[in-house]
């Protein structure tokens, strides 16, 4: 990978002081830092062309189109998605699957079965559940193992005629669980059953060839790999687009509106109702050049190294203890230290300028499995140093002695 000093340089933000402290960024799952070359991107927007889309003949309409609708292009190269008009901007991986979810209410009905995976999000529970409650299907769970790896046994069994959707993120945002996504479509394509894949914490450390995956929804988050908050991706294979109804009616959304009756626009205006983040689509586009630039081969390798260090360093502190062992896994570790509350630990770390999450993770039902309230996590990047974990692990220590 490039060196690591010179893409920081490209971090404002790593520069800045926390508490007095040089800040140590480690709640990169929660949310990934701006480089100034997407900063510039948005800066750029909204001093020379900031207009609204696929409305107005004016100039500035028009590159505010052409830009937005390169990022559209971007996205689908990034991704190997087979058409652009299978891409479709979103808020966010939690509107994404939302839409899906909205959109099965008129395909399912009582007796029909849905699996979810034990290692979900909230975003990727709740409104299966809120499908369930509406059609009258089942949700059931996909069991995981002490290491935190999925049952893929048991997900077999489960799988049947009867199984009509399957969800489970690609990586798990409180365990760093890499799971084996290419085996859980297949065998559920072997039921006739689709597949929805969460892929906002994968986005940024692997590079997901969605034909190759022949997944039929994938989740991303342009927050979560250096572009803005409150932009992302749902990636939706066309026949299923076209068959799930919108999610939200308004214009751009349409081809006709009479009071008697309205027809949809094609895909994929037909689920962008309203005036989209076009800067935050824009900047999305922007962050996977700069991504790219630096290579996500180069990251995953890098990363993989950081979180054998970091591992290797915790495991030394008395009592600390992982959640989250898989065999395959990503830049994220979620721990406790006997006897603590995991939020003392957060808030020492903090004042000694270590951003960290604690708590649930948005994911309670892994904290129930485990029986704990929740963890310290510590979430890396590429932009993350071996002498940043020093300071994290000596941090832990401190705060372990103070609590102890
Ligand atoms: N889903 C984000 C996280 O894991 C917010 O922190």
């Amino acid at each position: 990978m490039k060196d690591v000093a010179q893409i920081r340089a490209d971090f404002p933000i790593l520069s800045r002081t926390v508490n007095g402290q040089p800040l140590v960024y480690l709640d990169n799952a929660a949310t990934s830092q701006t480089p100034q070359q997407v900063i510039d991107v948005i800066v750029d927007y909204y001093s020379r062309y900031n207009a609204n889309i696929h409305r107005g003949v004016h100039a500035l309409s028009q590159e505010a189109t052409d830009a937005y609708e390169q990022a559209r292009q971007k996205i689908q190269q990034h991704f190997n998605i087979a058409a652009s008009r299978e891409v479709i901007f979103t808020s966010g991986t939690t509107h994404s699957i939302n839409i899906v979810a909205n959109g099965f209410t008129t395909l399912l009905q009582k007796g029909d079965e849905l699996l979810v995976s034990a290692m979900e999000h909230h975003s990727n529970i709740v409104p299966w559940q809120m499908l369930c409650e509406r059609t009258g299907a089942t949700l059931k769970v996909i069991p995981m193992n002490r290491e935190g790896e999925l049952r893929m046994d048991v997900y077999r069994e489960l799988l049947s005629e009867n199984t009509k959707l399957v969800f489970c993120n690609h990586i798990s945002n409180a365990l760093g669980t890499i799971n084996p996504i290419e085996e859980i479509i297949e065998a559920a394509h072997a039921v006739d059953a689709a597949v929805v894949i969460d892929g906002a914490q994968a986005a940024p450390h692997v590079k997901a060839d969605l034909q190759a995956l022949d997944v039929d929804f994938y989740t991303v988050s342009a927050h979560k790999l250096c572009g803005p908050t409150g932009v992302g991706m749902l990636y939706g294979k066309s026949e299923w687009l076209a068959k799930l109804p919108p999610y939200q009616g308004g214009g751009e959304m349409i081809a006709e509106v009479t009071f008697e009756k309205t027809t949809y626009a094609d895909l994929p205006h037909k689920f962008e109702a309203g005036t989209p983040n076009i800067c935050g689509g824009i900047a999305f586009g922007a962050a996977l050049d700069y991504l790219n630039g630096i290579g996500l081969t180069e990251i995953a390798a890098y990363e993989a190294s950081l979180l054998a260090y970091a591992t290797e360093e915790l495991l030394k502190i008395a009592g600390l203890k992982i959640y989250g062992t898989a065999a395959h896994k990503t830049a994220v570790i979620s721990f406790n230290i006997e006897g603590i509350h995991p939020y003392d630990i957060g808030t020492i770390l903090d004042k000694l300028g270590i951003a960290v999450r604690t708590g649930h993770h948005c994911a309670q039902p892994i904290m129930d499995f485990y029986q704990i309230p929740g963890t310290v996590r510590a979430s890396f990047s590429f932009y993350n140093t071996k002498e940043e974990i020093d300071a994290l692990v000596a941090a832990v220590e401190r705060a372990r002695k103070m609590l102890s």
